[in-house]
């Protein structure tokens, strides 16, 4: 009988799961079980510090609803959303647009719209904007047909969900690209805001004493047969918050301007926002979302 103490259990714990048939779920658990453990001895985890964590963990839990998910929150804060992105597009085959957070204000079938039309379905005080760009593959070639579905917070910072009837939805919209790959909507400038901070998330950020700001973004997921997904944003140059974005989605190459005069524009008498996004050719492995909208993770958990 081997002895159970602080240096044995862990690979006690790991021999027990040596059973497990997928070998990845596998080697998953065994190397999370050893940072676990590790972790606990580096910080020398007292029980009230593990009740603690274990209050949190639930609290996140019971945040979770069809409109909102905690524990995405939390790994977007803790950083682990961005390094999965990174990961994943260290895989792609090709180079491409790089990745950036889904965030919690994701929407399946928003409303599918024609190149011109206006997200902001709502009165709004925004400044209107032409956001416009083509969708390549790597070789710089357009993609036609591709799917650009776009979503985003109005001028004071705040989504759909946020407001009104979380149900109806405005400020996002599903196009398709023409026959070169070139888009172009009508919208307005969004504004940066707080992540949700009146739940367990809030109050970790509170505790680090963290500013809890996003800068100014619009989100993408594109997608076209024969091309993996990208899932990404838009971060508008100059926000107060633009190096210290609370969940670490801005990255440099995502960073654009508002152009106040832009000839070339689809819409020319509006101030632009041009992109052009690059698709890389798919991948055997799966989706690039770190992220869902929230109603279906809790669908999949129900069934
Ligand atoms: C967002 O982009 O909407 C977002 C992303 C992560 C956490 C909170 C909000
Ligand atoms: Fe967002």
């Amino acid at each position: 009988m081997r002895a159970i103490n602080e240096h044995t259990i862990t690979e006690a714990a790991i021999e027990q799961m040596e059973s497990t048939t997928d070998p990845r779920l596998k080697q998953i658990m065994a190397v999370l079980t050893r940072h676990l453990h590790d972790f606990a001895r580096e910080v020398d985890l007292t029980p009230d510090e593990w009740l603690d964590g274990i209050k949190f963990l639930t609290a996140v839990g019971q945040k979770c609803t069809a409109y909102r998910q905690e524990f995405i929150l939390l790994s977007d804060t803790l950083g682990l959303s961005s390094l999965v992105n990174a990961l994943h597009d260290r895989r792609a085959s090709e180079e491409a647009t790089k990745s950036s957070l889904v965030g919690p204000f994701y929407r399946q079938d928003s409303p599918v719209m024609k190149l011109g039309d206006n997200i902001a379905t709502k009165p709004t005080n925004g400044q209107e904007v032409c956001l416009y760009g083509q969708v390549t593959n790597s070789a710089g070639r357009g993609v036609p047909n591709a799917t650009v579905q776009v979503w985003q917070p109005d001028e004071t910072g705040n989504y759909d969900l946020q407001k009104h009837d979380p149900s109806e939805m405005d400020l996002r919209g599903t196009f398709r690209t023409d026959a070169d790959g070139r888009f172009y909507l009508r919208t307005i400038t969004p504004l940066g805001y707080m992540i949700p901070m009146d739940g367990p998330v809030g109050d970790m950020i509170r505790a680090q004493r963290r500013h809890g700001y996003r800068p100014a973004h619009i989100h993408f997921i594109i997608g076209a047969p024969g091309y993996r997904e990208v899932v990404t944003a838009l971060y508008l140059q100059g926000d107060d918050h633009i190096d210290s974005d609370t969940v670490f989605g801005v990255t440099a190459s995502l960073v654009t301007d508002v152009n106040t005069y832009d000839p070339a524009s689809p819409i020319p008498n509006l101030p632009s926002i041009k992109f052009d996004f690059q698709l890389p050719a798919a991948a055997a492995y799966g989706s690039g979302r770190v992220g869902a909208d929230p109603s279906q993770i809790v669908k999949k958990v129900a069934s």
